[in-house]
């Protein structure tokens, strides 16, 4: 059966500033073993989001978005990998990343284009869908399961 991932909530933000703030507030609360995918057109603030969840986990190298290598690795309270799957041509490619092997081993995923993998979708607890609605203004659209209902909470509620 499918994992219900039901979009219940909403933020918007005007800055990117407030955008990479959501993102660590969000990881501020994440402890392991998640699959986040961002999904949104090229220049909504996947990047920026990314940059803000690794700041929220204690990454203090800095967050470059992987377009060009497909998947990058930091270190902070959790292992965190963080995938672009803007240039994927074949979902075989993420299979020898071997990141598959990694989901449910105590890391973090952070996959930029998430939608454009199928099994990374299934595969995914949270769902960032990040809409340009102006200039400076996003619409974070946020999917989620039920087990991640009290960390979107939080996260949403002290935003
Ligand atoms: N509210 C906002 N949130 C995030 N980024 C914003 C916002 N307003 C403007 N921006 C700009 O949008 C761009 C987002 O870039 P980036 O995160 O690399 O996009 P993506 O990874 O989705 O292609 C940055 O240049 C950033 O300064
Ligand atoms: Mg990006």
């Amino acid at each position: 059966m499918p994992v219900t991932r039901t979009e219940t909530k909403v933020v918007t933000t005007s800055s990117e500033i407030e955008t990479e703030r959501f993102g660590m507030f969000l990881g501020h609360r994440i402890t392991g073993d998640l699959c986040v995918s961002l999904v949104g057109s090229l220049g909504s603030g996947k990047s920026v989001l990314v940059r803000g969840v690794c700041k929220g986990l204690g990454i203090d190298e800095e967050v470059l978005s992987p377009t060009f290598i497909l998947c990058e690795e930091y270190r902070g309270r959790i292992p965190v990998i963080h995938l672009d799957l803007y240039r994927l041509d074949h979902e075989r490619e993420i299979e020898e990343l071997g990141v598959f092997d990694r989901i449910g081993d105590g890391s973090l995923m952070l996959v930029e284009w998430g939608d454009r993998s199928a099994q990374i979708l299934d595969a995914s607890d949270i769902v960032l869908n990040i809409e340009m609605t102006g200039t400076n203004e996003r619409r974070i659209g946020i999917g989620y399961t039920a087990a991640c209902a009290e960390i979107i909470d939080d996260t949403v509620g002290e935003f």
